[in-house]
């Protein structure tokens, strides 16, 4: 059967259970930036503040994913496109089962991160721009890449010889380079308090941070 036919299942186990259970939404929270921008950090960090609030999380590092579900990706944009719409439709499944997913990947492309957003309700999708110039990104270098890259050992690397499409109008921009890691969690925490995707009891501990 072609797959455009196929119309699945109905499920008696719905998102809105799971959530009731959880006592908690379910989100995704996509983190796009350069490499060595800081999306693995601040994941790590926001994960362990919503773990820490009670709340069910699961973080999907592109770095991590590339050894298992995309590992027979590589880096040419047709590979890119696929790495990011396999991983949103795997975020999409972690958020039907109820849990708030953070996403690290570079992500480069405007319509692929269109694309993975409109696998989401509008409220279920906070897209996050770990905002570095690429000259702090290559100064830090903290994995010897940029400068594989520039002596041309590394070929379509994102910011040197592959584009990178910043995002024009992201739910939320941290700047990595002027704010500290705390800074941009206390930003981002704010931010999902406002919107109601952090439970109303920890407004004030949020704003304690
Ligand atoms: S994406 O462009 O397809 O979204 P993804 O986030 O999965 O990229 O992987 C990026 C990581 O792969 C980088 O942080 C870096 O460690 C590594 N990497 C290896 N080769 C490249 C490359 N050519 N361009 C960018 N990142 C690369």
């Amino acid at each position: 059967m072609p797959k455009h036919l196929n119309t699945g299942q109905a499920l008696s186990v719905t998102k809105h259970h799971r959530q009731m259970l959880n006592g908690h939404r379910s989100y995704a929270l996509w983190l796009t930036g350069l490499s060595g921008a800081g999306k693995s950090t601040l994941a790590n960090a926001l994960e362990a503040e919503l773990y820490a609030r009670g709340m069910r999380t699961f973080l999907l590092d592109g770095d991590n994913l590339r050894t298992g579900l995309t590992q027979d990706l590589g880096f040419s944009p047709a590979d890119r496109r696929e790495n990011v719409r396999r991983v949103a439709h795997a975020a999409k499944l972690l958020v039907d089962a109820g849990v708030v997913v953070l996403v690290a990947l570079i992500s480069p492309f405007h319509e692929e991160r269109q694309r993975a957003r409109a696998l989401f309700a509008p409220d279920e999708f906070v897209e996050i721009f770990v905002d570095c110039p690429l000259d702090v990104c290559e100064a830090r270098d903290v994995k010897g890449l940029y400068h594989q890259a520039r002596i041309g050992k590394i070929p379509e690397f994102t910011g040197i010889s592959s584009p990178y499409e910043r995002p024009a109008n992201p739910d939320i921009r941290v700047q990595s380079d002027r704010q500290s890691v705390e800074s941009d969690v206390r930003q981002v925490l704010l931010d999902l308090s406002r919107r109601g995707l952090v439970p109303n009891s920890d407004r004030d501990a949020v704003t304690r941070i």
